[in-house]
């Protein structure tokens, strides 16, 4: 078609997506146009800015590697990975789940791990963890047999992909549910992290005053055939940054009871010291077991990298929707999210209250 005006340019593009025979990629396709046409007009976009995004989502792609992935970073902090997620477990957003984003470090092949055994794998600073995973089925019966990836940060703060002076698969595991549906392991108890600033995530996150802070996490990742794989991660529930997380994942049902044991005989003879326990079930739904495709391959060679820690800026002037200008008291915000009420609403499934979740 000939383009008269710049209304004729969406029905041009929507005419020729119409050809698509795939009707789900016509579906995405023409509703992808229909909201970016909406969009740029909305915004005025100017040409300067039109060439700035190109530049932008070009320097996402220069950024990733096979040891870091940019896209999934960015999606994480656009909210688009959690949103992604809550649409499409807990009986398709209806109910709470304890199902979280991938994130952009998981793995293929971790090392298969004897329930109880360890997932440190070279000296790695502080206090032991002691964890026991329940998996479940949403009746509340065992899933025995399902296959468990489990993965997090050393306390340095650093994935062992990204970080040459830890061992290949250090923090990383593979289990097997036992008959009780239960997996079981040794590890450190895991400490919040700052996500890489060093590309485009780094340029949003300080163009718009933020952290880059993930508050302390353990990842897991549950495979049974019969079952939607279960993709989660379990948060510390004495972590600062729980409600500021750089990559909007934190929901109530996934705040662990994180336990602190100052006396009394640690579950291995080596422990001396202050060691903590956690214990979790997850409920997990019918459906097709899939493995997602591993954001990244490889190990980082080299230098351990330095990772800069951005500073949340408080208080500041926002413009609201319908375009004034009004003052955004940060301590009244976060005074409001502390409120009972002003949290997710309140669900009668897995976990009630913050980090009450028990098997
Ligand atoms: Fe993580």
């Amino acid at each position: 078609m000939i383009i008269r005006t710049q209304e004729d340019v969406t029905q041009a593009v929507l005419s020729e997506i119409a050809r698509a025979p795939d009707p789900r990629f016509r579906e995405i396709m023409s509703s992808l146009v229909r909201h970016l046409h909406a969009f740029v007009r909305e915004v005025k976009l100017t040409e300067a800015e039109f060439q700035a995004a190109a530049n932008y989502i070009v320097a996402i792609g220069q950024k990733s590697n096979e040891t870091h992935n940019e896209a999934v970073l960015m999606a994480g902090a656009l909210g688009v990975s959690t949103l992604v997620c809550l649409l499409n477990n807990g009986n398709t957003g209806a109910t709470e789940t304890t199902a979280n984003l991938l994130g952009p470090f998981w793995r293929a092949d971790s090392p298969r791990t004897p329930n109880g055994g360890s997932i440190v794998r070279s000296p790695t600073p502080g206090e032991p963890i002691f964890v026991n995973a329940w998996i479940k089925d949403l009746e509340g019966r065992p899933v025995a047999g399902a296959e468990v990836d489990v993965w997090h940060s050393s306390t340095e703060g650093y994935y062992e992909n990204q970080d040459p002076v830890q061992a290949d698969m250090n923090l990383r595991g593979k289990f097997t549910s036992d008959a009780d549906g239960r997996i079981a392991f040794r590890s450190i108890k895991p400490a919040g992290y700052p996500i890489p600033v060093d590309g485009p995530v780094g340029d949003l996150l300080r163009a718009q005053g933020r952290a880059n802070m993930r508050p302390a996490h353990l990842h897991f990742l549950i495979y049974k055939p019969g079952f939607k794989t279960h993709i989660s991660q379990v948060y510390t529930d004495d972590d600062p940054d729980l409600e500021t997380d750089s990559q909007f994942g934190v929901t109530r049902a996934l705040i662990g009871h994180y336990v602190r044991h100052d006396n009394g005989p640690a579950p291995a003879p080596d422990v001396t010291g202050p060691w903590y326990s956690l214990d979790y079930t997850f409920r997990i739904e019918p459906g097709i077991a899939k493995w997602p495709r591993p954001p990244i391959t490889g190990k980082a060679r080299g230098e351990r990298p330095a990772i800069e820690r951005l500073k949340r800026r408080e208080g500041g002037d926002a413009k609201d929707l319908q375009g004034g200008q009004r003052r955004i008291d940060d301590d009244a915000v976060r005074r409001r999210a502390r409120r009972p009420d002003a949290r997710l609403p309140a669900q009668s499934g897995v976990a009630g209250q913050r980090g009450q979740n028990r098997p």
